[in-house]
């Protein structure tokens, strides 16, 4: 049952032959994405964290480059976020070539004489993010705390000021503390916010940012995400949001981003995704028109030391563009994957189908259709449930038998369900095996999916990316059925198409 998982993702991030966590310092500079994140150099479990690092031209093919920011006998290099000093306000730079410094958490070892501590320090490269020099006053900003990390800095400006904020966690206090600075290098207390909704963990990776909702530049509105591991709503690890306003000083929550009793009603609060896959979500920096686009590593503490593949360990999810939009009278989060603009080519279409209590093949007869090692299956279906009383997609399905990933809504809850019991190796950890659902509501009896599906993962964008779930998954090889089923009356596939995206 301990099989390796062969195949490696296609559009997904993952290290050569290490480990990877969070992405880190995920900033945009000269035409290049670049994705830092926490790696062990040394091996494909966590330990000896580093800043790896990878860059891409699109967000769906990256390149590795050497470790960026190492451990050394001092310090673990924690998660943290990397900002362009375009006004050479740490000195680092010229301001005709502003660095870019990255701000991390150093997680102090024995013998460095701060040990047990998580403080703030610096780093910086002048060559375009490729190497980088740890500050010599570093930390810069130590509060005497074993659990203060993660910080995320930005630019703030209203008509009056123009400083860098930065957000990280008390993460045993669930707490989101605020700090402003004009150099980097000292920092000013500003706030706390928290704890709030979903607290039976620790906050992780918090990021702060403005978005205008229904892409009106009058109505902006601020986002702080919280990742939270355990205690997030599919179990284990997850991130959660608030919607609210930020002065430069403080954060505050719109009362209906706010739960009572978080915890036990964990469903009410707002989740950047209901699977069990995507946790640490932080967004870019510097990306022209201060688009919001986030990647989140795509795994879960839950069993990330176990998952059964080699040489790599973990991969990225998707970035996703994420926006504002107005839903059911709220603001709220929209996140859509980044694709090509043209995803294709379409490797099979249903057109205006009526499914009454049945099942439908989506041919795996054709070579064509079957997911093939370089390229991710990408299917975007509009479906009216109509008198149904389950609709399934089934995927990774097997030959002959039942094993399969398996999507399904279900009228009578209205709730869309993966399901990745019966999806092939679950048994290299007992918590793997899984099923999560998200509440969908239906709009104009129509259920909107896209699903990208790749090696070792699926991803659902539902009702155009208001609801999202991304899990794991490793089938057993040569499991590559699509099947659409319909239970318990009839189902209308207004469309369905399958594309493959390489
Ligand atoms: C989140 C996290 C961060 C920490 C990093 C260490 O997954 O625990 O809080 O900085 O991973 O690798």
């Amino acid at each position: 049952e301990h099989t390796v998982f062969m195949s490696r993702p296609v559009l997904h991030y993952t290290a050569n032959s290490t480990w990877l966590n969070d992405p880190n310092g995920l900033v945009f500079y000269q035409g290049v994405y670049h994705l830092f994140y926490q790696n062990n150099p040394f091996d494909n479990v966590w330990g000896n964290m580093s800043w790896g690092h990878a860059t891409s031209e699109d967000l769906l093919h990256w390149n590795e480059h050497p470790v960026a920011i190492a451990c050394d006998d001092r310090e673990d290099v924690f998660s943290g976020s990397i900002v362009v000093d375009e006004g050479n306000t740490t000195g680092f730079g010229t301001p005709e070539n502003p660095a870019l410094v990255a701000i991390y958490t150093s997680a102090f070892k024995e013998g460095s004489g701060l040990e047990g501590t998580q403080a703030q320090s610096l780093a910086f490269s002048t060559d375009a993010g490729m190497t980088w020099q740890k500050y010599a006053g570093n930390p810069v900003l130590n509060r005497g705390s074993a659990h203060f990390r993660d910080p995320k800095v930005f630019r703030y400006e209203d008509s009056s000021a123009s400083f860098w904020v930065m957000v990280a966690v008390e993460a045993q206090h669930q707490q989101v503390v605020l700090y402003r600075s004009a150099d980097l290098k000292e920092w000013e207390y500003l706030s706390t916010f928290g704890p709030a909704n979903a607290t039976d963990g620790e906050w992780e990776c918090p990021d702060l940012f403005p978005l205008p909702v229904d892409g009106s530049p009058d109505h902006v509105k601020w986002v702080l995400v919280v990742n939270i591991n355990p205690g997030a709503v599919a179990g284990g690890s997850g991130g959660q949001y608030f919607v609210g306003h930020f002065d430069g000083v403080q954060f505050t929550a719109d009362s209906d981003s706010l739960v009572e009793d978080g915890n036990t009603n964990l469903r009410q609060c707002l989740w950047l995704d209901w699977g069990r896959d995507y946790y640490a979500a932080v967004s870019f920096s510097n990306v022209p028109g201060n688009r919001g686009i986030m990647i989140g590593w795509m795994n879960n503490w839950d069993y990330a030391n176990s998952l059964p593949t080699s040489p790599w360990r973990s991969s990225m999810s998707l970035a996703r563009e994420v926006e504002l939009a107005t839903i059911g009278g709220l603001p709220r989060l929209v996140q859509r994957p980044v694709l090509p603009a043209d995803v294709g080519p379409t490797i099979h279409t249903i057109d205006n189908q009526e499914i009454r209590d049945s099942t439908v093949e989506l041919p795996q007869a054709d070579p064509a259709s079957v997911l093939r090692v370089d390229s991710v299956q990408v299917i975007d279906a509009e479906i009216l449930p109509g008198t149904a009383g389950t609709t399934t997609l089934s995927l990774f399905g097997a030959p002959g038998g039942d094993a399969a990933m398996l999507l399904s809504f279900e009228a009578a809850t209205s709730q869309l369900t993966l399901d990745r019991r019966n999806s092939g190796n679950t048994a290299f950890h007992e918590k793997f095996a899984s099923a999560e659902s998200a509440p969908v509501t239906l709009e104009d009896g129509v259920l909107k999916l896209r699903v990208i599906v790749d090696h070792g993962s699926v991803e659902v964008f539902a009702q155009g990316g208001k609801v999202v779930l991304t899990d794991l998954v490793f089938p057993a090889s040569g499991n590559l059925r699509t099947q659409l089923s319909v239970e318990g009356g009839m189902a209308t596939v207004r469309k369905l198409t399958v594309a493959a995206v390489s």
